[in-house]
């Protein structure tokens, strides 16, 4: 009776343990910092893995020069069909059971460099959470537009940064994206 009892808690007991947590990963592209430092904050409330989405020719302060429609940015954005190479793809992606993409909203919609990511990414089966930072615009048209061309993903929409947050507004966003991993 004693030893089936301690072998019934022993089976309790190692089922709670290896009960997983989700396996994340934030990947997010940040020309001027902004996403990249918000990104670094929702690692450590997270305690989830890092990539930078980087191009293979790297963006400049000039090619996001607002005053200048010739920059690399504006190019990009006038051609929805434009894909800037990437530098590299994350290795052991298929390990990750949920993906966040961070950007800062350009024109109203994701960078390009996002749409050649998730191209070249095996994302099917995950739990993608989408998020950006940005002047003043909301997420919704930029995440709209995502769901739309890659609709096969499981989408989560996450939140916006907006310029110049107090303290509690930064915050508020990062545990509203910590808040939408979902429990495995
Ligand atoms: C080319 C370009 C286009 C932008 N378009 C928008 C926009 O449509 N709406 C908005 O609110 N902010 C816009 N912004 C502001 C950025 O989204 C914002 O500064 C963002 O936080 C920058 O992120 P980063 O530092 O990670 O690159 C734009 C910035 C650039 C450079």
């Amino acid at each position: 009776m004693k030893k089936s009892l301690i072998l019934a808690l022993t089976v309790m007991i190692m089922t709670v343990c290896s009960a997983k947590e989700p396996k994340v990963l934030i990947t997010y592209f940040s020309a001027s910092g902004t996403t990249k430092s918000l990104s670094q904050d929702l690692a450590k409330a997270t305690g989830a893995d890092l990539f930078e989405i980087e191009g293979a020719q790297p963006y400049t302060a000039e090619d996001v020069n607002l005053g200048n429609r010739e920059a690399r940015a504006f190019k990009e954005m006038a051609d929805k069909a434009m894909r800037p190479e990437l530098k590299e793809s994350p290795k052991n992606l298929k390990q990750y059971d949920v993906v966040y993409i961070g950007f800062p909203i350009w024109g109203n919609y994701a960078p390009n460099i996002i749409y050649t990511f998730i191209e070249k990414n095996d994302l099917k089966g995950k739990t993608v959470i989408a998020f950006s930072t940005s002047g003043s615009s909301e997420l919704t048209n930029s995440f709209n537009y995502l769901k739309q061309q890659y609709p096969d993903l499981n989408w989560v929409e996450g939140t916006t940064l907006k310029r110049n947050p107090t303290p509690e507004a930064r915050q508020a966003v990062i545990d509203k994206l910590k808040a939408a991993i979902p429990a495995k």
